[in-house]
């Protein structure tokens, strides 16, 4: 398993497959991503895999934009779920989902993550600007009888939005046998941190109290795993969080094809795509290497101001 300067492992590759999204969420941070001139196809995804699974790679995430607005999302799944990689998984915003999740399933998908901040119609598009709640549910639903596993919300906590919600979504997640991921708001486009931002410290120390077991998922960044006696939630820590860094183990993959060593920063990426797509795999292969030689910990320790906004 080949590890970064700073010791790290890398088992993990997000991909977003597209930049398009039906929903605008204000909080979005784009996965980092700066605009992309053209989307990589389903094969030149797979190649793409293949090398990544010479580095150590196991685990491949499907984001976006939302990579259902891709119309051969079914395909990319298919091409990723190769024989060498353990998982494939997505975060939707679930909109499309019910009527793709079986597809989705048998072309290789295992889980599925579901973007959901809020059970409240009005809520919801305060925050998405369009799109309708209850295709999300439908979505949900539809992944759960399709037999992803697990299947997780991601909350995004938002001052004064949502962070009343908290209780309703964890009873609304473990009736469906389904984990709450609850996630800090983190700062990557300017404006809206400052009126939003919420923490989590008094929502952990209550989940600590309720909790049957706590774990720490050290190949997830750190992240803390509640067992409840009805569920479980996950809390997402990002911001100054030096811990959640010095446990990252992903590489991201841009649309059009570059590979991005971190979240935050768009000043390091490496073409990937030009290779891959002459079938020159020596070079796809040193794209890597030199992807893994410009990971490093982002929140190092000492707060700083985020002065990187990834959308340019
Ligand atoms: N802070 C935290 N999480 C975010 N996401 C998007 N923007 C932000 C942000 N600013 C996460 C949401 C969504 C996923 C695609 O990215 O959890 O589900």
């Amino acid at each position: 398993m080949v590890k970064d300067n700073f010791g790290r492992p890398v088992t993990g590759l997000r991909i977003s497959v597209t930049d398009e999204c039906n929903l605008n969420c204000f909080y979005c941070h784009h996965e980092g991503c700066p605009a992309s001139s053209h989307e990589m196809t389903a094969d030149e995804i797979g190649k793409i895999i293949r090398v990544a699974t010479e580095f150590g790679i196991r685990k491949i995430k499907l984001t976006g934009g939302e990579p259902l607005l891709r119309k051969d999302i079914v395909g990319v799944v298919a091409a990723a779920a190769r024989p060498s990689i353990d998982e494939v998984s997505m975060t939707t915003n679930g909109i499309l989902l019910a009527g793709v999740a079986h597809e989705l399933a048998e072309a290789g998908l295992t889980r599925v993550n579901i973007s959901l901040d809020t059970l409240d119609p009005k809520t919801f598009h305060r925050i998405t600007g369009n799109g309708s709640i209850s295709n999300v549910f439908a979505g949900i639903d539809a992944a759960i009888d399709a037999g992803l596993k697990p299947v997780k919300l991601n909350m995004v906590l938002l001052a004064d939005l949502n962070e009343h919600e908290v209780k309703t979504m964890m009873t609304y997640a473990s009736k469906r046998g389904i984990i709450l991921q609850i996630i800090e708001l983190l700062d990557t486009n300017g404006g809206v941190f400052p009126a939003y931002h919420r923490g989590l410290d008094d929502i952990e120390q209550g989940l600590r109290s309720q909790a049957v077991a706590v774990r720490t998922r050290r190949s997830m960044q750190a992240r803390k795993k509640y067992i409840l006696q009805r569920g479980e939630v996950e809390v997402v820590r990002p911001m100054h969080n030096s811990k959640f860094c010095m446990h990252c183990t992903r590489l991201r993959l841009t649309p059009d094809g570059y590979l991005k060593p971190c979240l935050m920063r768009n000043d390091n990426l490496v073409d990937l795509l030009s290779p891959i797509s002459t079938g020159d795999l020596e070079t796809a292969r040193k794209a890597f290497a030199e992807a893994i030689a410009r990971r490093e910990p982002y929140f190092k320790g000492v707060p700083r101001e985020i002065c990187v906004h990834a959308r340019v």
